[in-house]
């Protein structure tokens, strides 16, 4: 992984192949930069507006350094003249990205406090972390070293750097996740992977196999599973710190591949259904740094895999199946599948009676309608829960956007055979798929949907801190959480 050094040393003597400043446009260009001289930053703005440099946010141009610099090139992000935490991160991120596999870049973007410099760090790593690719040619290679050139005060910098190192290790891990292909990230090897990166760390992992999920009850993850030749499995993380003030449960959905089973996907749709196990990716990589950091709060994570594919065993239109709680459910469309294996892990999360119950899943293509790909969705019985999904995400560059559980909707997910079918009314496909899981969530039991199906992937050109294919949203949300919970 790429080496991240936070320095005040003058940022004109700092040797490296670039050096990141940021360029904003109103009336004219300026530098946004909070550690170059002024007669640095005139020569770099004579130089970009020589190549036509607008200042679009996002875009990067690259020049020359001048030689007043001991870096070889400056790279210059668009950003806006004071920007804030998110749009340092996003400025950050782009700009590493831009620079590729160089030994050393310097970043000079703005960071006078904690706040500011926990962004730049973060995006700036984010930026660094290279997709892994199955290839036989050599891999793309991250920046060896990022230099922070910051004005904060030393003593908030070990901290904002641990931080910053753990909580982008994190998001890296729930995209590596993401990214492998599904043929090798079944749900037993996706029980190895989580043993083999918990182990050493206080979380005890226990593994469900189909004899167990049988004698648990577990209907809704074993329908899903039983049509593919991987069998399912639920993974079950403890981390439980003796000085825990605050229980939280994390439940993450973790379709290996959703072919939609024999309500089949058309081609198109199912290109990219390897990313219907980020949620439990996330859930994960969130998990294991939580333990690396010893937050005193206790984690109870419960990760819901299997894969949804058609054949002669699969589950078929039509066709009832019990769930843990004994709710019984017609399942009338085997593509909502994500639905069927959450409810049985949130009734078996609700069990262990935490503060607070998490679910982060890829539910549905209709989040993605109404948030697109850079928002994702929270429903919850509960706003203050709520709330702390939003702000928390907000603290680490992670968009959520309160959702409504219309009770009206409600009606379209009676059946006459069972007591739910999976699928309701065919408009508001987010909220009813909302409404289905809630009706597993037991009274007073505050509980949190986040919807992720569009932030969790980006399709094919990367953006600010994130890369094409997986992103690992959600990771970091999780962790912010159970920072905000320790302080509490
Ligand atoms: N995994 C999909 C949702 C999804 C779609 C995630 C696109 C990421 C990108 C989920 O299992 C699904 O197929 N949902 C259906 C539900 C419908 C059949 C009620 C959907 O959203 O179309
Ligand atoms: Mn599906
Ligand atoms: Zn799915």
């Amino acid at each position: 992984m790429t080496i991240l050094r936070i320095s005040d040393a003058d940022v004109t003597t700092t040797r490296a192949q670039a050096l990141v400043v940021g360029v904003a446009k109103n009336d004219e260009l300026r530098i946004v930069s909070g550690a170059l001289p002024a007669n640095v930053r005139r020569s770099i703005l004579r130089d970009l507006v020589r190549i036509g440099c607008d200042a679009t946010v996002g875009q990067t141009w690259r020049i020359p350094a001048p030689v007043t610099l001991a870096a070889d090139s400056v790279i210059a992000v668009g950003t806006v003249k004071k920007p804030d935490a998110g749009e340092l991160r996003e400025a950050t991120g782009a700009a590493v990205r831009d620079a590729g596999a160089v030994k050393t870049v310097a970043v000079a973007l703005p960071s006078p406090n904690q706040q500011s410099l926990s962004a730049v760090c973060e995006g700036a790593l984010l930026g660094a972390h290279v997709p892994l690719r199955v290839s036989s040619k050599q891999a793309v290679e991250a920046p060896g070293t990022i230099i922070v050139a910051t004005t904060a005060p030393r003593s908030v910098r070990t901290a904002t750097k641990r931080n910053a190192v753990a909580d982008v290790k994190a998001t890296a891990l729930a995209r590596d996740l993401v990214n492998e292909p599904p043929v090798s990230l079944t749900p037993v090897a996706f029980a190895s992977t989580a043993k083999k990166q918990l182990k050493n760390l206080p979380v005890k992992v226990t593994v469900w196999n189909i004899e167990r999920l049988e004698k648990e009850s577990m209907g809704g993850i074993l329908g899903v599973g039983q049509g593919s030749a991987n069998p399912p499995r639920l993974i079950h993380l403890e981390y439980a710190p003796k000085e825990a003030s605050r229980h939280l449960a994390f439940v993450g959905k973790g379709i290996t591949f959703d072919s939609g089973g024999l309500s089949l996907k058309p081609a198109k749709a199912m290109e990219t259904m390897k990313c219907d196990m980020a949620g439990a990716a996330a859930v994960l990589a969130a998990t294991k740094t939580i333990a690396e950091l010893g937050l005193p709060v206790r984690i109870s994570a419960y990760l819901a895999c299997a894969e949804n594919m058609p054949s002669g065993t699969a589950q078929r239109p039509g066709d009832v199946i019990a769930m843990r709680n004994g709710t019984t459910v017609e399942v009338l469309n085997t593509d909502a599948e994500g639905r069927l294996v959450m409810a049985d892990a949130i009734v078996l999360a609700a069990e262990g009676e935490p503060d607070a119950i998490v679910d982060v899943a890829t539910l549905t293509g209709a989040q993605m309608i109404a948030l697109g790909t850079h928002v994702a969705a929270v429903m919850s019985n509960d706003d203050s829960l709520s709330e702390q999904v939003r702000a928390s995400g907000a603290s680490v560059g992670e968009r959520f956007w309160p959702m409504p559980l219309p009770e009206a909707l409600r009606a379209g997910l009676t059946s006459r055979v069972a007591d739910l079918k999976n699928i309701g009314e065919p408009m508001g496909g987010m909220l009813i798929a909302g409404l289905f899981l809630k009706a597993f969530v037991p009274d007073g039991q505050p509980w949190a949907h986040l919807d992720i199906a569009g932030p969790a992937w980006n399709d094919a050109s990367a953006h600010g801190f994130t890369p094409a294919g997986g992103t690992g949203f959600a990771a970091r949300t999780l962790i912010a959480m159970a920072r905000a919970g320790g302080a509490n």
